[in-house]
Protein backbone atom coordinates (compact mmCIF):
# COMPACT_ATOMS: atom_id res chain seq x y z
CA UNK A 1 0.00 0.00 0.00
CA UNK A 2 1.56 3.51 -0.90
CA UNK A 3 -0.08 5.64 1.84
CA UNK A 4 -1.86 5.30 5.06
CA UNK A 5 -3.12 8.28 6.62
CA UNK A 6 -3.22 8.90 10.06
CA UNK A 7 -5.98 10.57 12.36
CA UNK A 8 -7.40 10.81 15.67
CA UNK A 9 -8.46 13.86 17.00
CA UNK A 10 -11.48 16.33 15.63
CA UNK A 11 -9.00 19.11 13.52
CA UNK A 12 -7.09 16.01 11.47
CA UNK A 13 -10.60 14.75 9.98
CA UNK A 14 -10.97 18.23 8.89
CA UNK A 15 -7.33 18.57 7.37
CA UNK A 16 -7.17 15.27 5.89
CA UNK A 17 -10.44 14.78 4.00
CA UNK A 18 -9.28 16.70 0.61
CA UNK A 19 -5.55 15.16 1.19
CA UNK A 20 -8.00 11.47 0.97
CA UNK A 21 -10.05 13.15 -1.69
CA UNK A 22 -7.33 13.62 -4.25
CA UNK A 23 -5.22 11.29 -4.07
CA UNK A 24 -8.33 8.77 -4.90
CA UNK A 25 -9.04 11.03 -7.76
CA UNK A 26 -5.33 9.65 -8.74
CA UNK A 27 -6.22 5.70 -7.75
CA UNK A 28 -3.54 5.83 -5.45
CA UNK A 29 -3.57 3.03 -2.92
CA UNK A 30 -4.86 4.34 0.62
CA UNK A 31 -6.13 3.54 3.93
CA UNK A 32 -7.14 5.44 6.63
CA UNK A 33 -5.68 4.92 10.61
CA UNK A 34 -7.91 6.23 13.26
CA UNK A 35 -6.67 6.22 16.27
CA UNK A 36 -8.84 6.39 18.68
CA UNK A 37 -7.39 9.59 20.55
CA UNK A 38 -11.01 11.32 20.20
CA UNK A 39 -13.49 8.75 20.31
CA UNK A 40 -16.93 10.45 21.21
CA UNK A 41 -19.81 10.51 18.61
CA UNK A 42 -19.44 14.41 18.42
CA UNK A 43 -16.34 14.47 18.65
CA UNK A 44 -15.03 11.99 16.18
CA UNK A 45 -18.19 9.79 14.07
CA UNK A 46 -19.78 13.21 12.76
CA UNK A 47 -16.86 14.02 10.84
CA UNK A 48 -16.42 11.30 9.08
CA UNK A 49 -20.25 11.56 8.11
CA UNK A 50 -20.40 15.43 7.96
CA UNK A 51 -16.35 15.36 5.31
CA UNK A 52 -17.60 11.87 3.55
CA UNK A 53 -14.07 10.34 4.29
CA UNK A 54 -14.75 7.19 4.16
CA UNK A 55 -14.64 4.49 6.84
CA UNK A 56 -11.40 3.94 8.99
CA UNK A 57 -9.43 0.59 8.01
CA UNK A 58 -8.76 0.50 11.42
CA UNK A 59 -9.36 2.11 14.75
CA UNK A 60 -6.91 1.84 17.69
CA UNK A 61 -9.41 2.68 20.45
CA UNK A 62 -6.36 4.25 22.26
CA UNK A 63 -8.73 6.80 24.28
CA UNK A 64 -7.52 9.40 26.91
CA UNK A 65 -4.66 9.51 29.15
CA UNK A 66 -1.55 11.42 30.50
CA UNK A 67 0.77 12.24 27.56
CA UNK A 68 3.36 9.59 27.97
CA UNK A 69 0.46 6.70 28.71
CA UNK A 70 -1.35 7.74 25.33
CA UNK A 71 1.69 8.52 23.51
CA UNK A 72 3.12 4.79 24.41
CA UNK A 73 -0.55 3.34 23.42
CA UNK A 74 -0.42 5.12 20.14
CA UNK A 75 3.19 4.07 19.55
CA UNK A 76 2.20 0.17 20.78
CA UNK A 77 -0.90 0.22 18.18
CA UNK A 78 0.81 2.19 15.39
CA UNK A 79 3.99 0.01 15.25
CA UNK A 80 1.75 -2.88 14.87
CA UNK A 81 -0.16 -1.60 12.46
CA UNK A 82 2.65 -0.06 10.54
CA UNK A 83 4.34 -3.54 10.29
CA UNK A 84 1.33 -5.79 9.19
CA UNK A 85 0.19 -3.13 6.73
CA UNK A 86 3.70 -1.96 5.06
CA UNK A 87 2.47 1.59 4.03
CA UNK A 88 5.09 3.35 1.79
CA UNK A 89 4.59 6.72 3.60
CA UNK A 90 2.58 7.26 6.84
CA UNK A 91 0.54 10.77 6.41
CA UNK A 92 0.42 12.73 9.51
CA UNK A 93 -1.56 16.00 9.97
CA UNK A 94 -1.38 19.07 12.20
CA UNK A 95 -0.22 18.72 15.80
CA UNK A 96 -1.60 16.37 17.96
CA UNK A 97 -0.11 13.76 20.09
CA UNK A 98 -1.81 10.90 17.27
CA UNK A 99 0.64 13.53 14.79
CA UNK A 100 3.94 12.90 16.54
CA UNK A 101 3.45 9.26 17.99
CA UNK A 102 2.88 8.07 14.17
CA UNK A 103 6.11 10.16 13.18
CA UNK A 104 7.90 8.55 15.93
CA UNK A 105 7.12 5.33 14.76
CA UNK A 106 7.13 5.29 11.58
CA UNK A 107 10.31 6.76 11.17
CA UNK A 108 11.83 3.62 13.82
CA UNK A 109 10.82 1.73 11.34
CA UNK A 110 11.93 3.23 8.27
CA UNK A 111 8.92 4.41 6.75
CA UNK A 112 8.60 7.33 5.04
CA UNK A 113 7.05 10.20 6.73
CA UNK A 114 4.92 13.44 4.95
CA UNK A 115 3.51 16.17 7.69
CA UNK A 116 0.58 18.52 6.34
CA UNK A 117 0.83 21.68 8.32
CA UNK A 118 4.43 21.75 8.46
CA UNK A 119 6.60 24.10 9.81
CA UNK A 120 4.11 25.93 12.10
CA UNK A 121 5.67 27.44 15.28
CA UNK A 122 4.40 29.31 18.26
CA UNK A 123 7.73 29.72 19.96
CA UNK A 124 5.83 28.60 23.30
CA UNK A 125 7.17 25.41 24.56
CA UNK A 126 4.68 25.03 27.50
CA UNK A 127 1.97 24.28 24.39
CA UNK A 128 2.08 20.51 24.21
CA UNK A 129 1.08 20.79 20.37
CA UNK A 130 4.42 22.99 19.52
CA UNK A 131 6.36 20.07 21.01
CA UNK A 132 4.45 17.78 18.72
CA UNK A 133 5.32 19.93 15.84
CA UNK A 134 9.08 20.27 16.52
CA UNK A 135 9.53 16.92 16.25
CA UNK A 136 7.15 15.35 14.06
CA UNK A 137 8.68 18.29 11.29
CA UNK A 138 11.88 16.83 12.41
CA UNK A 139 11.63 13.51 11.60
CA UNK A 140 9.12 14.00 8.53
CA UNK A 141 10.68 13.29 4.74
CA UNK A 142 7.96 15.28 3.04
CA UNK A 143 7.54 19.34 4.97
CA UNK A 144 4.18 20.09 3.29
CA UNK A 145 3.48 23.56 4.64
CA UNK A 146 0.39 25.98 4.84
CA UNK A 147 2.49 29.32 4.61
CA UNK A 148 5.40 30.96 3.94
CA UNK A 149 6.14 31.55 7.89
CA UNK A 150 5.88 27.73 7.92
CA UNK A 151 8.73 27.77 5.08
CA UNK A 152 10.98 29.74 6.86
CA UNK A 153 10.72 28.03 10.28
CA UNK A 154 11.28 24.70 8.38
CA UNK A 155 14.62 26.09 6.85
CA UNK A 156 16.05 28.07 9.83
CA UNK A 157 15.98 24.72 11.74
CA UNK A 158 17.82 23.15 9.23
CA UNK A 159 15.58 20.97 7.27
CA UNK A 160 16.91 20.51 3.45
CA UNK A 161 15.07 22.55 0.96
CA UNK A 162 13.84 19.91 -1.57
CA UNK A 163 11.86 18.45 1.54
CA UNK A 164 10.09 21.43 2.07
CA UNK A 165 6.91 22.14 -0.12
CA UNK A 166 4.48 25.02 0.23
CA UNK A 167 1.07 23.84 -0.85
CA UNK A 168 -1.64 26.07 0.80
CA UNK A 169 -4.18 24.95 3.54
CA UNK A 170 -6.07 21.96 3.21
CA UNK A 171 -8.88 22.92 5.94
CA UNK A 172 -9.18 25.58 3.78
CA UNK A 173 -9.90 23.08 0.90
CA UNK A 174 -12.61 21.57 3.25
CA UNK A 175 -13.87 25.13 4.15
CA UNK A 176 -14.41 26.14 0.74
CA UNK A 177 -16.11 22.60 -0.85
CA UNK A 178 -19.38 22.99 1.50
CA UNK A 179 -19.44 26.75 1.75
CA UNK A 180 -23.09 26.11 0.39
CA UNK A 181 -24.10 24.01 3.28
CA UNK A 182 -23.63 26.28 6.38
CA UNK A 183 -26.57 27.54 7.17
CA UNK A 184 -26.65 29.71 10.01
CA UNK A 185 -30.40 30.23 10.11
CA UNK A 186 -31.07 26.85 9.94
CA UNK A 187 -28.89 26.00 12.78
CA UNK A 188 -30.00 28.98 15.05
CA UNK A 189 -33.71 27.86 14.44
CA UNK A 190 -32.74 23.93 15.67
CA UNK A 191 -31.12 25.29 18.79
CA UNK A 192 -33.60 28.12 19.40
CA UNK A 193 -30.69 30.50 19.24
CA UNK A 194 -30.80 34.52 19.02
CA UNK A 195 -29.80 36.03 15.50
CA UNK A 196 -27.40 38.13 17.07
CA UNK A 197 -24.86 36.17 18.83
CA UNK A 198 -20.63 35.94 19.13
CA UNK A 199 -19.70 32.05 19.14
CA UNK A 200 -16.97 31.16 21.71
CA UNK A 201 -14.67 27.58 21.90
CA UNK A 202 -12.20 27.24 24.09
CA UNK A 203 -10.02 23.78 25.15
CA UNK A 204 -6.23 24.93 25.20
CA UNK A 205 -5.02 23.53 28.32
CA UNK A 206 -3.40 26.64 29.42
CA UNK A 207 -6.86 28.00 29.13
CA UNK A 208 -9.27 25.57 30.72
CA UNK A 209 -6.77 23.14 33.39
CA UNK A 210 -6.17 26.19 35.86
CA UNK A 211 -8.67 26.76 37.87
CA UNK A 212 -7.60 30.68 37.68
CA UNK A 213 -7.66 30.76 34.83
CA UNK A 214 -10.87 29.07 34.05
CA UNK A 215 -12.33 31.85 36.66
CA UNK A 216 -10.91 34.72 34.53
CA UNK A 217 -12.40 33.38 31.05
CA UNK A 218 -16.08 32.91 32.88
CA UNK A 219 -15.84 36.64 33.83
CA UNK A 220 -14.53 38.12 30.76
CA UNK A 221 -17.10 35.70 28.85
CA UNK A 222 -20.17 36.78 31.24
CA UNK A 223 -18.62 40.36 30.46
CA UNK A 224 -19.32 39.66 26.93
CA UNK A 225 -22.40 38.21 27.66
CA UNK A 226 -23.63 41.39 29.40
CA UNK A 227 -23.49 42.85 25.78
CA UNK A 228 -24.70 40.45 23.43
CA UNK A 229 -25.33 36.63 23.55
CA UNK A 230 -23.15 33.93 23.33
CA UNK A 231 -22.70 30.32 21.94
CA UNK A 232 -20.16 28.26 23.33
CA UNK A 233 -20.49 24.96 21.63
CA UNK A 234 -17.70 23.13 25.31
CA UNK A 235 -15.17 20.95 23.92
CA UNK A 236 -15.13 17.77 26.87
CA UNK A 237 -11.79 19.08 27.86
CA UNK A 238 -13.36 22.26 29.84
CA UNK A 239 -16.64 21.37 30.28
CA UNK A 240 -16.37 20.01 34.50
CA UNK A 241 -14.09 23.06 34.92
CA UNK A 242 -16.79 25.74 33.03
CA UNK A 243 -19.28 23.99 34.64
CA UNK A 244 -17.99 24.08 38.49
CA UNK A 245 -16.86 27.66 37.51
CA UNK A 246 -20.67 28.77 36.71
CA UNK A 247 -19.88 29.97 33.03
CA UNK A 248 -23.67 28.92 31.87
CA UNK A 249 -25.28 30.69 35.13
CA UNK A 250 -25.65 33.73 32.81
CA UNK A 251 -28.86 34.13 30.91
CA UNK A 252 -27.76 35.00 27.59
CA UNK A 253 -24.26 31.97 27.97
CA UNK A 254 -25.70 29.59 25.55
CA UNK A 255 -23.51 25.97 26.42
CA UNK A 256 -24.04 23.46 23.57
CA UNK A 257 -22.48 19.85 23.30
CA UNK A 258 -19.64 20.03 20.79
CA UNK A 259 -21.03 21.04 16.98
CA UNK A 260 -20.55 18.78 14.02
CA UNK A 261 -18.24 20.36 11.48
CA UNK A 262 -21.25 21.56 9.32
CA UNK A 263 -23.25 23.07 12.07
CA UNK A 264 -19.91 24.21 13.81
CA UNK A 265 -19.05 26.29 11.19
CA UNK A 266 -22.49 27.61 10.49
CA UNK A 267 -22.68 28.95 14.08
CA UNK A 268 -18.92 30.78 13.00
CA UNK A 269 -20.39 32.52 9.71
CA UNK A 270 -23.68 33.54 11.21
CA UNK A 271 -21.38 35.43 14.60
CA UNK A 272 -20.89 38.88 14.46
CA UNK A 273 -17.73 37.76 16.03
CA UNK A 274 -15.52 34.87 17.64
CA UNK A 275 -14.21 34.07 20.84
CA UNK A 276 -11.72 31.01 20.81
CA UNK A 277 -8.25 29.42 21.59
CA UNK A 278 -8.72 27.37 18.83
CA UNK A 279 -5.90 26.75 16.03
CA UNK A 280 -8.58 25.97 13.02
CA UNK A 281 -10.92 28.40 14.04
CA UNK A 282 -8.36 31.23 12.97
CA UNK A 283 -8.17 29.68 9.96
CA UNK A 284 -11.54 29.48 9.23
CA UNK A 285 -12.68 32.74 10.50
CA UNK A 286 -10.01 34.02 8.11
CA UNK A 287 -11.85 33.18 5.26
CA UNK A 288 -14.84 33.77 6.37
CA UNK A 289 -14.01 37.25 7.27
CA UNK A 290 -15.69 36.86 10.70
CA UNK A 291 -13.92 39.02 13.35
CA UNK A 292 -11.66 36.62 15.47
CA UNK A 293 -10.07 36.79 19.18
CA UNK A 294 -8.05 34.70 19.75
CA UNK A 295 -7.41 34.03 23.95
CA UNK A 296 -3.52 33.49 23.99
CA UNK A 297 -0.51 34.89 24.62
CA UNK A 298 0.74 34.16 20.73
CA UNK A 299 -0.13 32.05 17.58
CA UNK A 300 1.56 29.78 15.36
CA UNK A 301 -0.47 30.77 12.96
CA UNK A 302 0.14 34.47 12.09
CA UNK A 303 -0.97 35.15 8.76
CA UNK A 304 -4.33 34.91 10.28
CA UNK A 305 -3.36 38.17 11.85
CA UNK A 306 -1.27 39.89 8.85
CA UNK A 307 -3.73 38.54 6.52
CA UNK A 308 -7.04 37.58 8.60
CA UNK A 309 -9.47 38.33 11.06
CA UNK A 310 -7.77 37.63 13.88
CA UNK A 311 -6.08 39.21 17.14
CA UNK A 312 -5.05 38.20 19.79
CA UNK A 313 -5.73 38.50 23.77
CA UNK A 314 -3.24 37.76 26.44
CA UNK A 315 -4.59 37.57 29.98
CA UNK A 316 -3.57 40.29 31.09
CA UNK A 317 -5.80 42.42 28.50
CA UNK A 318 -9.23 39.88 29.24
CA UNK A 319 -11.11 42.35 31.13
CA UNK A 320 -11.13 44.61 27.52
CA UNK A 321 -12.77 41.61 25.88
CA UNK A 322 -16.55 42.73 26.26
CA UNK A 323 -15.13 46.33 24.40
CA UNK A 324 -12.83 44.31 21.80
CA UNK A 325 -15.93 42.51 21.23
CA UNK A 326 -18.18 44.61 21.40
CA UNK A 327 -16.31 46.73 18.69
CA UNK A 328 -15.51 43.62 16.69
CA UNK A 329 -19.22 42.84 16.18
CA UNK A 330 -19.69 46.85 14.77
CA UNK A 331 -17.62 46.20 12.25
CA UNK A 332 -14.64 47.91 13.64
CA UNK A 333 -11.42 46.30 11.94
CA UNK A 334 -9.62 43.98 14.65
CA UNK A 335 -6.02 44.44 13.23
CA UNK A 336 -4.51 46.02 10.16
CA UNK A 337 -4.61 43.53 7.57
CA UNK A 338 -6.51 44.62 4.69
CA UNK A 339 -10.04 43.83 4.34
CA UNK A 340 -10.77 40.79 2.28
CA UNK A 341 -7.28 39.90 2.05
CA UNK A 342 -6.80 35.90 1.66
CA UNK A 343 -3.36 34.01 2.88
CA UNK A 344 -1.22 32.85 -0.45
CA UNK A 345 -2.82 29.52 -1.70
CA UNK A 346 -5.69 29.56 0.81
CA UNK A 347 -7.40 28.16 -2.65
CA UNK A 348 -9.51 25.26 -1.73
CA UNK A 349 -6.48 23.63 -3.90
CA UNK A 350 -4.55 22.87 -1.46
CA UNK A 351 -5.17 18.67 -1.59
CA UNK A 352 -4.36 18.82 -5.24
CA UNK A 353 -0.92 20.37 -4.07
CA UNK A 354 -0.39 17.73 -1.81
CA UNK A 355 -1.27 14.46 -4.10
CA UNK A 356 0.96 16.47 -6.69
CA UNK A 357 3.91 16.04 -4.03
CA UNK A 358 3.07 12.96 -2.97
CA UNK A 359 1.74 11.51 -6.28
CA UNK A 360 3.22 13.14 -9.04
CA UNK A 361 3.84 10.16 -11.23
CA UNK A 362 0.06 9.31 -11.68
CA UNK A 363 -0.57 12.42 -12.36
CA UNK A 364 -4.46 14.04 -12.57
C1 LIG B 1 -6.30 17.40 21.49
C2 LIG B 1 -4.95 17.91 21.00
C3 LIG B 1 -5.05 19.40 20.72
C4 LIG B 1 -6.19 19.71 19.78
C5 LIG B 1 -7.49 19.10 20.29
C6 LIG B 1 -8.54 19.27 19.25
C7 LIG B 1 -2.99 16.77 21.94
C8 LIG B 1 -1.88 16.86 22.91
N1 LIG B 1 -3.92 17.71 22.02
O1 LIG B 1 -6.58 18.04 22.72
O2 LIG B 1 -3.85 19.84 20.12
O3 LIG B 1 -6.33 21.10 19.68
O4 LIG B 1 -7.30 17.70 20.53
O5 LIG B 1 -9.83 19.18 19.76
O6 LIG B 1 -3.02 15.88 21.12
N2 LIG B 1 -12.34 13.68 25.76
C9 LIG B 1 -13.62 13.19 25.72
N3 LIG B 1 -14.06 12.65 24.56
C10 LIG B 1 -13.30 12.56 23.44
C11 LIG B 1 -12.00 13.05 23.50
C12 LIG B 1 -11.53 13.62 24.67
O7 LIG B 1 -14.36 13.24 26.71
O8 LIG B 1 -13.78 12.05 22.41
C13 LIG B 1 -11.86 14.31 27.03
C14 LIG B 1 -11.16 13.35 27.96
O9 LIG B 1 -11.48 13.71 29.25
C15 LIG B 1 -9.70 13.65 27.71
C16 LIG B 1 -9.70 15.13 27.37
O10 LIG B 1 -10.93 15.33 26.69
O11 LIG B 1 -8.88 13.36 28.79
C17 LIG B 1 -8.55 15.56 26.50
O12 LIG B 1 -8.47 14.78 25.30
P1 LIG B 1 -7.08 14.68 24.50
O13 LIG B 1 -7.30 14.02 23.19
O14 LIG B 1 -6.02 14.13 25.38
O15 LIG B 1 -6.68 16.17 24.27
P2 LIG B 1 -7.56 17.40 23.78
O16 LIG B 1 -7.64 18.39 24.88
O17 LIG B 1 -8.81 16.91 23.14
N1 LIG C 1 -15.08 22.34 15.25
C1 LIG C 1 -16.27 21.62 15.15
N2 LIG C 1 -17.13 21.62 16.21
C2 LIG C 1 -16.89 22.31 17.36
C3 LIG C 1 -15.66 23.04 17.45
C4 LIG C 1 -14.78 23.01 16.38
O1 LIG C 1 -16.54 21.01 14.11
O2 LIG C 1 -17.72 22.28 18.27
C5 LIG C 1 -14.14 22.30 14.09
C6 LIG C 1 -13.61 23.62 13.61
O3 LIG C 1 -14.47 24.21 12.66
C7 LIG C 1 -12.28 23.21 12.99
C8 LIG C 1 -11.83 22.09 13.89
O4 LIG C 1 -13.00 21.59 14.53
O5 LIG C 1 -12.49 22.71 11.68
C9 LIG C 1 -10.84 22.63 14.90
O6 LIG C 1 -10.68 21.72 15.93
P1 LIG C 1 -10.24 22.13 17.40
O7 LIG C 1 -10.57 23.54 17.67
O8 LIG C 1 -10.81 21.09 18.28
O9 LIG C 1 -8.66 21.89 17.34
P2 LIG C 1 -7.42 22.84 17.00
O10 LIG C 1 -7.62 23.40 15.65
O11 LIG C 1 -7.34 23.87 18.08
O12 LIG C 1 -6.26 21.91 17.09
Amino acid sequence: MAFLHIVGARPNFVKAAPVVAALDRRGAAQQVLHTGQHYDERMSAVFFRDLGLPRPDADLGVGSGSHAQQTAALMTGLEREFTERSPETVIVYGDVNSTVAAALTAAKLGIAVAHVEAGLRSFDRTMPEEVNRVVTDRLSDVCLATSADAVAHLADEGIAADRIHLVGNPMIDTLTANLDRFDAEALRARHGLPASYVAATLHRPANVDDPEAVAALVAAVHGVADRIDVVMPVHPRGRAAFDAAGLGGHPRVHLLEPLGYIDFVALVRGAAAVVTDSGGVQEETTILGVPCLTLRPNTERPVTITHGTNRLVSREELAELPALVAKAASGEPVNGAPAGAVPPLWDGAAGERIADVLSPAQGR
